[in-house]
């Protein structure tokens, strides 16, 4: 299977924030920019990986800045790694000045998604080659990240994620 680099997968979604979708201070709902998300990682995922793709975990999110009703917000969804079967997408959200058209990071976030086949089994995917400088430091950083989702998830002991422990005793 052919390497491919990030920029092959980039999906982007630009919407606007409507009243459905706020809370009581008129900021966008927290669970509808989840979902947003989703979609755009989903559809970051199925480029990579040109299989079907199914959400494995919401490793990371930071609801750093308010959406306030009426915004523009574009979610930028990218394979930041891969590894067998799994990939790791790095979500930045970004809000659009209204006059200036200039837009501000608002939220980041990190899913993984597995590729899996028409009866819902995990399958290989393509290497990812990173080229930009932050794709390369979010390459070198998915595996601990990884590590950590997997010791959370219950699915590797703590002693085995030696990546991550590396962290702590640099
Ligand atoms: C995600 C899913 C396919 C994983 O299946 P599984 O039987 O656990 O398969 P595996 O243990 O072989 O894991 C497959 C890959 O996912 C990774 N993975 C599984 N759980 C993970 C987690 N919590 N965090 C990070 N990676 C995870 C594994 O490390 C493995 O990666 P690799 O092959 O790249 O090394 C399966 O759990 C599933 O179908 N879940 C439901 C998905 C879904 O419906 N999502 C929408 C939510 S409504």
């Amino acid at each position: 299977m052919q390497a491919k680099t990030p920029s092959e997968s980039v999906a982007i979604l630009t919407d606007l924030v409507l009243p459905g979708e706020t809370n009581p201070l008129n900021n966008l709902f927290g669970g509808e920019l989840l979902a947003r998300m989703d979609r755009a990682a989903s559809i970051a995922a199925r480029r990579h990986s040109r299989r079907i793709t199914v959400t494995a975990s919401v490793n990371h999110v930071a609801f750093n800045r308010a959406i306030p009703l009426g915004s523009v917000v574009t979610i930028e969804a990218k394979v930041s790694r891969t590894f067998k079967t799994s990939m790791e997408i790095y979500i930045d959200v970004w809000i659009e000045d209204r006059e200036s058209g200039i837009k501000n990071k608002a939220n980041e976030a990190i899913y993984t998604f597995v590729a899996v086949d028409e009866t819902g089994r995990p399958i290989e995917v393509p290497a990812i080659l990173p080229e930009t400088e932050l794709e390369k430091q979010r390459y070198d950083a998915a595996l601990r990240r990884k590590q950590l989702s997997l010791v959370l998830a219950g699915k590797m002991k703590p002693n085995e994620a030696t990546e991550l422990k590396a962290l702590f005793t640099e």
